[in-house]
């Protein structure tokens, strides 16, 4: 019998270790905070300071701001937003990528990919994964159409590349700046293919083969993968710096264009989430108890059922074998599973 418990909790162990393995990278994310590459507000000048808008630092991003919408014509109410940024850039390239402007870019610059990229089931992540493939290619800043500029782009230039920090977790892709060909976005562009997964629910599917959810866990991968050069830094921008304040960067704009069910449930759960851990340890427990109880009671029970399910177990004979009543029942059911097989 102790033999039974032995091998009960190493499989349970061995299930343990492999979610937790499966998980790791996500679980990591909880304690990373970047704040070691934070663009810090010491680095900003003013945002209304007539001094140099580069702060003395070299210009390293192009001048490009990137958006993307499914054509040309835009709803009114990104418009505004759109406006902005414009108003703000008029010495900056604007490119608004469409449905069809992508698609040409990838057939023609990344065919290897355009499998991939019309396969996706939601548009949504063909929006996602274009924001990756033109910095990666032009290099520039790209910005959701959601997303309304507040102060010039220029301090954000100076850096090889940024993304944004999300709380309480993460990093977004709704506004994020690179120079052309940095490793990062290469690493990015090249994972796409590999977690171009179905995950049930629409929202982590998205979130997880594209999103931010995807760009977060390369982010993890890129930066434990050891110390890089400054080059091939990656820093991050701030909630403050972002879009807290009246002289953070952004300004954001309602009308973000998934409200589903499933978000609503993404963010229930994540406004409970020790709720949530609890509620998953005390099940797993209550899994385990249920477990070892069912797998317990068919040992000891002596019904042919219980019979014929010990025979299935692992080792079941041999820990058995001490146990000559045990067996010798064991035996006389045989028999008699035979005789009514034969008769
Ligand atoms: C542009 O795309 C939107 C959203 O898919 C659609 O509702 C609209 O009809 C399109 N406009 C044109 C001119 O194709």
């Amino acid at each position: 019998m102790r033999k039974g418990i032995l091998i009960f909790c190493l499989v349970n162990l061995c299930t343990v270790t492999y979610l937790v393995y499966n998980v790791w990278t996500l679980l990591s994310l909880l304690v990373v905070t970047g704040a070691d590459d934070a663009i810090s507000r010491a680095e900003l000048p003013g945002p209304n300071s007539d001094a140099d808008l580069f702060n003395g630092r070299p210009q390293l991003i192009p001048k490009i701001i990137h958006q993307t919408y499914a054509n040309t014509s835009l709803p009114k109410h990104w418009r505004d937003a759109q406006q902005s940024c414009l108003d703000l850039h008029e010495d900056y390239e604007y490119k608004l990528w469409t449905d069809k402007s992508a698609r040409e870019f990838i057939a023609s610059e990344y065919p290897w990919f355009l499998e991939t990229f019309d396969g996706y089931q939601f548009p949504i992540q063909r929006a996602d994964a274009i924001r990756y493939f033109v910095l990666a290619f032009y290099g520039g800043i790209y910005i959701d159409l959601d997303d309304g500029c507040q102060r010039r782009l220029d301090p954000l230039l100076t850096y090889p590349a940024w993304v944004r920090r999300t709380l309480p977790t993460g990093i977004s892709n709704d506004a994020m700046g690179s120079v052309p060909h940095h490793p990062f976005f290469l690493k990015v562009i090249d994972s796409l293919p590999r977690y171009d997964r179905s995950w049930i629910l629409p929202y982590i599917t998205v979130m997880g083969s594209t999103g931010p959810l995807f760009l977060s866990v390369i982010w993890r991968h890129y930066n434990s993968a050891g110390p890089v050069e400054e080059a091939d830094r990656v820093r991050v921008l701030f909630p403050d710096e972002y879009s807290k304040h009246s002289w953070s960067f952004f300004r954001y704009h309602i009308g973000n264009s998934w409200h589903q069910k499933d978000v609503q449930v993404i963010l229930w759960m994540s406004r409970n989430w020790i709720f949530l851990t609890f509620l998953g340890f005390f099940t797993a427990g209550l899994v385990f108890t249920g477990l070892w109880w069912a797998y317990g009671r068919l040992l000891l029970s002596g019904s042919p059922k219980g019979q014929q399910f010990r025979r299935r177990l692992p080792f079941w004979r041999r820990f058995s074998s001490k146990k000559n009543d045990d067996i010798s029942h064991y035996e006389l059911l045989r028999h008699y599973d035979q005789d009514r097989l034969e008769a």
